[in-house]
């Protein structure tokens, strides 16, 4: 491929999270809970309450989970997310690297940006949590569940293993001490248990993903980039806004009308609204079609994915404050994508800058403003105008070329280091002392 992806081509030591072996999240006292149980649904559960948890979201007992994700208020926690795409067949067959080691948290009522160029994965980040693909490697934990996981690395590690243990025992072979020899058994001990061991754990990742709690999953809903190509077109708006309730199993006809008229409201959209078909809506109504869809299955996460590319700049405040507003009434946590800066700025709690499937940079909003490190945020931010005519005769604009920009040949690779509390910059050795240095100037 070109030289940039070539560049952040590099192997990181944290893509070795550890996964998880099948049954570790057996707790004494679980049980397996049927299907035809009693419906707890009103029950306001305690979250340190382990089995209260699972009955209120039909959950299976032996499905992963990290209760301390809960107890941090963490709900939504992505890690070493990726996401690749295979093209051809045989000796032709390329990858397409979308998302490539991705990792965020995101607090229970916060606002997290996600910022890049078209291009760099954003969109397949957010339906990749939506769980619209089977993931290729990391997992996704929501509430502490792990709802989606890819089983790569550990397919990877198989392989790999042997092939770098045989290479490691030929080297202390050549040494021929009694250290040596040791090391070598230590080290065929530790080799033979690899199979076994990433086996039970990919094992464990298809139980977990063929055992999802849809109740968990109703709960994240998405706002998609494009407004006309989101919508049925032979679709009535009461009808787009209706179909989750109807999948969900909601078929009382009278009661359907009157949530969606109450969602319509919510958005600023009015009874009449319902009859119509998609196309007699203007960009701005249409995108708060979509939001409505979504806000009707009581969302607890909203993933927008720029919402207001596509639209006017007249009415994108508007769109914009309707989201502030739901942010702020229904106490939703919510996924900002964007392609520029300027957008998220006031919008959101925190930030996250993706290049070419990575992330570079992330940090509280204030704090990537204040001081941005990597070079690639700061050509972002040199890219939003001010409204003061002085500055913007002297605004020079930045532009960010990896190959310039890092040298990352001599074996000093990046990797996303962590400069102070909650800013982390994916740079090398050689940058993480320059960066620090300007941190403290
Ligand atoms: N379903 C898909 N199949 C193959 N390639 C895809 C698919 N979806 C996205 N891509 C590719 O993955 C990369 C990232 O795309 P995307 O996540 O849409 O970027 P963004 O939303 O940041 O503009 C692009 O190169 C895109 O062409
Ligand atoms: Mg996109």
């Amino acid at each position: 491929m070109n030289k940039q992806n070539d560049l952040f081509e590099t192997i990181s030591k944290e893509a070795n999270e550890e996964l998880p072996v099948m049954g570790e999240a057996v707790e004494a006292g679980q049980q397996f809970i049927n299907d035809d149980y009693e419906d707890v649904s009103s029950l306001d559960y305690d979250p340190s309450d382990q089995a209260a948890f699972n009955r209120y979201y039909k959950l299976h007992p032996q499905v992963k989970q990290k209760p301390e994700l809960r107890e941090q208020n963490i709900l939504l926690s992505v890690r070493h997310l990726k996401q690749f795409f295979f093209f051809g067949k045989g000796r032709n067959r390329q990858k397409l690297k979308a998302v490539s080691n991705v990792s965020f948290d995101l607090r229970e009522g916060e606002c997290l940006g996600i910022v890049g160029e078209s291009g760099c994965g954003k969109t397949t980040t957010g339906r990749s949590i939506m769980r619209l693909y089977n993931i290729t490697s990391g997992a996704i934990y929501y509430r502490g569940v792990r709802i989606s996981a890819g089983n790569r690395w550990n397919k990877k590690e198989i392989k790999w293993a042997p092939i770098h243990a045989k290479e490691r025992i030929e080297e202390l072979r050549k040494l021929g001490t009694p250290e040596a020899e040791a090391q070598i058994r230590e080290l065929e001990d530790k080799v033979s248990m690899v199979k076994p061991v990433q086996n039970a754990k990919i094992k464990q990742i298809k139980f977990d993903n063929d055992h999802v709690s849809q109740k968990l999953l109703n709960e994240i809903q998405m706002i998609f980039q494009d407004p006309i190509d989101s919508l049925d077109p032979r679709m009535t708006v009461e009808d787009i806004i209706q179909e989750g309730l109807q999948i969900q199993g909601f078929k009382n006809k009278a009661e359907n009308h009157k949530k969606v008229v109450e969602m319509l409201e919510t958005v600023g959209l009015v009874e009449e609204h319902s009859s119509r078909y998609p196309h007699e809506f203007s960009g701005g109504q249409r995108q708060r079609i979509g939001i409505a869809r979504a806000l009707i299955m009581n969302p607890k996460l909203l993933i927008c994915d720029e919402p207001i590319s596509a639209l006017d700049v007249s009415i994108r405040a508007q769109v914009i404050n309707l989201l502030n507003d739901l942010k702020n009434n229904l106490k939703l946590s919510i996924i900002f994508i964007a392609h520029d800066l300027s957008v998220v700025k006031y919008f959101c709690d925190s930030i996250v800058v993706m290049y070419f499937g990575k992330v570079v940079e992330k940090a509280p909003s204030d704090e990537l403003f204040k001081n941005p490190m990597h070079p690639y945020t700061r050509s972002l931010l040199s890219a939003i105008p001010k409204p003061d005519p002085r500055y913007e005769r002297k605004r020079q604009r930045i532009t960010y070329n990896p190959a310039e920009a890092h040298n990352y040949e001599n074996g000093d690779l990046p990797t996303l280091r962590e400069l102070k509390k909650d800013h982390f910059v994916y740079c090398n050795e050689e940058e993480y002392q320059r960066y620090m240095e300007e941190l403290k100037a």
